[in-house]
């Protein structure tokens, strides 16, 4: 399947690409985002850590030219890495999660739908697969994986219908290990292991501690003005942006009772609200149904 940009309006309208801007698109994809980036004028600079992102980026450059599109096949943890090369941007996106493409390809071992390797790593040339944290990690590691990553109901009854399946090689094979213990797939519901797999995926792509290093390069990242974007599909990353948001808005500073020496002292953006997917982009594109957008703009001369 084709990867459809989620809240594409909604993402213009909140980073404003115009002429003579500078955007990064910190998840290229299929670099939906990039090309309408493109289409209002701004250049853009584009990052993944995906190989077929790398191809599809290497096409649009092509078309572009290099005065226009830049990519770099690095994770967005890295960011400041780039700002060293790039210097600050206007905006910065971060649209989280896997493509279209990505969960479509069995052989990535994203999907519960289609048999393939139990692997999840977006960048497969480096890390560790699903596979191994399946079979190798003990019940107790198993179960905080569970839990903290995908937020599974019964964590502890997971982690050991897994170990109990040993040796798990496909994603066949741990969807199974799920349904034995939880219920069978029903058309039209959401399929049981959906949080398992979630919380694998997070976990081999270390994707929490990725999110907490980008925003914490932000400020550098952007020029002060700058806007920055992120598009979550979960509620526990969902809560990670609302929260740094909240922790470093203007707004947060004049109100009453905040801790004494909190850990966050710097304050330099402002809010620029949420927005969600309407019911025609839902019946549209599913994979838009639980897509949240955040925004915020950095103040000028703050947090530098
Ligand atoms: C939801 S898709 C982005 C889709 C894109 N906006 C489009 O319209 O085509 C998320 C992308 O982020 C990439 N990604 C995930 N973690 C990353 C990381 N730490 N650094 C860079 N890219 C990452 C994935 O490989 C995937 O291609």
């Amino acid at each position: 399947m084709e990867h459809v940009p989620v809240l594409l309006e909604a993402t213009m309208e909140m980073l404003q690409p115009a002429p003579g801007r500078t955007v990064i698109d910190a998840t290229f994809g299929r670099g939906g985002h990039s090309r309408a980036f493109l289409a209002r004028g701004a250049r853009v600079v584009a990052l993944d850590v995906d190989p077929e992102a790398e191809k599809e980026a290497g096409r649009l450059g092509a078309e572009v030219g290099p005065e226009k599109f830049r990519f770099y096949r690095m994770s967005f943890g890295d960011l400041p890495r780039l700002t060293g090369a790039e210097g600050p941007a206007d905006a910065i996106l971060l649209d989280l999660g896997i493509s279209s493409p990505q969960v479509d390809q069995a052989g990535r071992g994203f999907s519960f739908q289609q048999s393939g390797p139990l692997d999840m790593r977006m960048n497969p040339d480096s890390g560790v697969t699903a596979e191994t944290l399946v079979n190798e990690l003990g019940e107790p590691e198993l179960r905080n994986l569970l839990r903290q990553g995908g937020e599974d109901r019964d964590p502890g009854k997971i982690a050991r219908a897994i170990v109990r399946a040993r040796p798990l090689h496909t994603t066949v094979d741990l969807a199974n290990a799920v349904v034995r213990v939880t219920r069978a797939p029903r058309p039209g519901a959401k399929h049981p292991a959906t949080r398992t797999f979630m919380a694998l995926r997070r976990a081999v792509n270390r994707e929490g501690e990725s999110l907490t290093e980008v925003l914490a390069a932000i400020p550098r990242a952007l020029r002060p003005g700058g806007r920055m974007a992120v598009l979550t599909y979960h509620s526990i990353e969902d809560r990670a942006v609302k929260n740094w948001i909240r922790e470093h808005s203007e707004e947060e500073k004049r109100q009453p009772g905040m801790a004494f020496g909190h850990a966050n002292p710097e304050r330099w953006v402002r809010s620029l609200g949420e927005a969600v997917p309407t019911e025609s982009e839902i019946s549209a594109n599913p994979r838009a149904r639980s897509a949240r957008l955040r925004g915020a703009e950095r103040l000028a001369g703050e947090g530098s």
